[in-house]
């Protein structure tokens, strides 16, 4: 059955109609199809447009569907293109005459453009949710691990020593922005297109501002072509879905590599690793690397789009029919990452032994042994190049700086005194670096609290 049949006279070829259609996936917003077709029938009747018999008979018609749908008692069936025709053709069914009138001064540009903004809409409120859920867990390793000693790393070699609650600092800078980005792209979005009609507006005296309202939504969108052709909202969302994506897969690279065997910095809970049909001592860091991977299908779905929306001539086209599923695919699956991965870092517990000791043997102290110096008066290039010798004596001994004796010390440089020991303490070394952001914890403790009161704030 065909909303456009009147105009054609041959029966759609089977093959069309499977390409052309969108039910298949359309049919996920069903919820935001029919409440909007609640909010548009609201206006109409208000604005005299249709009768408050026709309206009442439209909302309890449409509320059946929507009840049926959501116990699954109503099925969708094929031979419908879209989620709206098969809308107000079962509405139809069910009530007769008044259900063809719900599609007055509507189009199903301004109703899909719609559906989809409430649905983008719904499911950043979700998302936003699960990031909030991720801060939360990574601000409880932060609280717990502010004299956690580690090295942290520039090119991947050590570089000086910070702390695990700074480390974790940092992932928490980043999702928080991921949070606020969610947060635009949604304030962005929320102007109704509703009423838009298929791309000129109606001649019906809608009241936008009215719908706009009964949606939840700042106001009426102001130009109608752009209403049903405008889908940079989606392009802005799968661009804030891919930053996630690209944070949650640093992080999983950084699980990975640290709960290798060669660093055991972290050991990851039998609930989140999986072993080797082969390999008996094998206990792999597979969600880790699903989350990581799975960033190419995100970054896949903001090229599509952007694809997809570079060539069309204004307004509505139907090549705008494929935003939906890669969006779909994009929501489902950052959804996915961000819960697992929540899950796993909430249940892996560190090695702090092993990570201060690896601090330690790395030479992460030897800019603080440099500082020692020109503290001492020691020009800073002279300094940079005495430590320089020092380390690679300690190389080709496999010694740290701290194992060295004083006399040792003081064979390069005379300046060195017994309190080089103290100076260069993996301790000493972050509980100096007190600027704001930096690792010592009374910076830290500041900035933790920042954390707590913007977790407040969501
Ligand atoms: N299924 C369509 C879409 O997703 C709905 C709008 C159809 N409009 C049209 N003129 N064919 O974009």
């Amino acid at each position: 059955m065909k909303l456009w049949g009147g105009r054609f006279t041959k029966e759609e070829n089977q093959l069309v109609h499977n390409f052309n259609e969108s039910l298949s996936f359309d049919q996920r917003f069903y919820r935001q199809d029919i409440k909007g077709s609640m909010a548009h029938v609201t206006m109409l009747a208000k604005q005299g447009i249709v009768t408050e018999e026709d309206k009442e008979a439209i909302l309890e018609g449409l509320e059946g569907i929507l009840k049926d749908l959501d116990e699954g008692t109503l099925v969708f069936t094929r031979e419908h293109e879209d989620i709206h025709s098969f809308v107000e053709a079962v509405l139809t069914q069910r009530i007769g005459e008044a259900g063809k009138r719900l599609h007055t001064g509507r189009s199903r540009n301004d109703q899909v453009a719609l559906d989809m903004k409430l649905y983008c809409r719904d499911e950043i409120d979700q998302i936003q949710g699960l990031v909030k859920g991720l801060l939360e867990e990574i601000l409880k390793i932060m609280e717990e691990n502010l004299d956690t000693y580690m090295p942290g790393f520039t090119h991947l070699q050590k570089a000086q020593p910070v702390t695990l609650a700074h480390h974790m600092g940092a992932y928490f800078e980043m999702f928080w922005r991921d949070y606020q980005r969610l947060g635009d792209t949604r304030k962005r979005l929320n102007y109704c297109p509703l009423g838009s009609g298929a791309l000129a507006g109606t001649t019906y005296p809608l009241d936008r501002e009215y719908t706009a309202d009964l949606l939840g939504f700042s106001g009426p969108t102001l130009n109608s072509m752009d209403s049903v052709s405008d889908r940079d909202y989606v392009i802005e969302l799968l661009g804030a879905l891919s930053t996630i994506a690209m944070h949650l897969s640093r992080f999983a690279e950084e699980v990975i590599i640290w709960n290798s065997n060669e660093y055991r910095f972290v050991e990851l809970d039998d609930a989140y690793s999986t072993g080797s049909s082969i390999m008996p001592q094998k206990k792999n860091p597979d969600i880790a690397e699903l989350v990581r991977a799975k960033t190419g299908r995100v970054y896949g779905a903001l090229v599509s789009i952007l694809t997809v929306m570079k060539g069309i001539p204004l307004a509505y086209d139907k090549d705008i029919q494929e935003d939906k599923e890669l969006t779909f695919d994009a929501i489902d699956t950052v959804k996915g990452s961000l819960s697992l991965f929540t899950g796993m870092i909430s249940t892996m517990t560190f090695n702090k032994q092993v990570m201060e000791e690896s601090a330690k043997k790395g030479f992460t102290n030897a800019t603080d042994a440099a500082d020692y110096l020109v503290n001492h008066g020691v020009p800073f290039r002279d300094a940079h190049g005495i430590v320089g010798q020092l380390v690679l004596y300690c190389i080709e001994r496999s010694m740290a700086l701290d194992d060295l004796s004083l006399e040792e010390f003081q064979a390069v440089s005379p300046v060195f005194d017994n309190d080089i020991y103290e100076a260069i303490s993996m301790k000493t070394c972050v509980e100096r670096r007190t600027t704001v952001g930096a690792p010592g914890q009374e910076a830290m403790r500041k900035v933790i609290l920042a954390c707590r009161e913007r977790i407040k704030e969501m």
